[in-house]
């Protein structure tokens, strides 16, 4: 079989830069014939780059200065994961300088600086442009798609989302870059995990057409380098009671995103309930999924299935075993350079979150400040 090798820079070698990498240190793991290779890195601080250097021999140049990697012809993509503040400065010189771009969410501190992001794609079709976003490739929640896609539920009577975490309960947790304004976005919890929450109620169509938000800010101090308590300026959880309305659907949609649930590491699940089928897969339980399918008169009961290592592309781990966080990511970097490679005709349906998702993400968030400021339901554009 002959490999399609697509030329990789990485922007911002922090946690998630080294993720890529560890990804693409271990593409044998996929049955495809596409490769990523990570050819060139950059980091505002050198010692960030150093890693690469060491540990992934494809690497051939390092620099400071992201603008050398964008007008090296030898690179064909760019995996950009830096703070929020710097996203629409750097994506729209990607975008601009023509390469794929695989960028973290959420595309943008802000509403506005999105909109710059989303301009932009539209100037270049042919650069394709993503936006990261790896729990759908969970094969509990590719299964969990594939029913909604298969319309199993009825009437839908509730969808629930979310996304928490308990990292931050810890108040003497250092202040780092996203508990400020400034570098994380006035959005907070929102900013930094809703994309993974709304990616596939958007996905399917669920857009909110109102939202009503309550946030919260539960840590109000941190301690910074030299130990003194600095202000913690951002939300640490949100919760978004939303409606959504589609042509054949009406029904409430909470969305919940939290820094602070304790007991919770990454747990990221989606629920729907509807009149024929119910549904339900957290990464709480990675292995199992668990369903309700319904006809009147019949019994109620919950199946709790093991959907072991069975995502979108097929793998030579066999589907008795069980599946994880790096797994995802693995699955959802097959999804970016399959579509790269193969456009439309991509070798499974679910692709990475796109622009416009990313911008339907910020209309939500926007306007959830805004109900958090006033207290009221605020309507979103387009429909009602
Ligand atoms: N998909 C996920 O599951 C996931 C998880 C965590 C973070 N993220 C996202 O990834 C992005 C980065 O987060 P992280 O946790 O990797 O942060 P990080 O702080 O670990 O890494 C960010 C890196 O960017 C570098 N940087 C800063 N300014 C730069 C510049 N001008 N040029 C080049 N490099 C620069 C920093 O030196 C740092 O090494 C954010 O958008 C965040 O929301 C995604």
């Amino acid at each position: 079989m002959s490999k399609k090798i697509i030329r990789f820079g990485v922007i911002g070698c922090g946690l998630m830069g080294k993720e890529f990498a560890s990804a693409a240190a271990r593409w044998c793991h996929l049955n495809v014939d596409f490769e990523p290779k990570i050819v060139a890195v950059c980091d505002a601080n050198p010692e960030a780059a150093k890693w690469f250097q060491e540990k992934v021999p494809s690497v051939v140049k390092a620099t400071t200065d992201y603008k050398e990697l964008l007008a090296d012809p030898e690179i064909d993509a760019i995996y950009c994961a830096v703070p929020h503040n710097l996203h629409t400065q750097i994506y729209v010189d990607i975008i601009r300088a023509g390469k794929h771009l695989l960028g973290e969410k959420p595309f943008g501190i802000d509403k506005e600086a999105n909109q710059i992001i989303v301009d932009e794609v539209a100037k270049h079709p042919d650069v394709l442009v993503r936006c990261s976003s790896e729990f759908p490739f969970y094969p509990g929640a590719y299964r969990l798609g594939q029913w909604i896609r298969e319309g199993r539920f009825g009437t839908i009577m509730e969808v629930e989302a979310g996304f928490w975490h308990s990292s931050d309960l810890d108040p003497r947790k250092a202040i780092n870059w996203k508990r400020r304004i400034s570098t994380n976005g006035e959005y907070g919890c929102m900013g930094d995990l809703g994309m993974h929450v709304m990616h596939m109620p958007l996905r399917f169509g669920w857009k909110p057409s109102n939202v009503r938000s309550l946030l919260t800010k539960v840590v109000k101090e941190r301690p910074d380098h030299t130990g003194n308590l600095v202000p913690c300026e951002t939300w640490d959880n949100a919760i978004l009671a939303c409606e959504v309305k589609t042509e054949d659907q009406q029904f409430p949609m909470i969305l919940s995103t939290k820094r602070i649930a304790p007991g919770h590491a990454n747990t990221w699940f989606l629920r729907v309930t509807g009149t024929d089928f119910s549904a339900e897969f957290s990464t709480k339980n990675p292995k199992q999924i668990a369903s309700l399918p319904y006809t009147p008169g019949s019994e109620q009961a919950w199946h709790i299935t093991d959907v072991p290592y069975q995502s979108g592309y097929s793998t030579i781990t066999g589907g008795i075993f069980e599946f994880g966080f790096s797994d995802s990511i693995l699955q959802m970097w097959a999804a970016f350079c399959d579509e790269i490679v193969n456009r439309d005709a991509m070798q499974q349906p679910f692709r990475c979150a796109t622009p416009e998702e990313a911008l339907a993400s910020h209309e939500v968030f926007t306007a959830a400040l805004e109900s958090e400021r006033t207290g009221q339901t605020v309507t979103l554009s387009g429909r009602d």
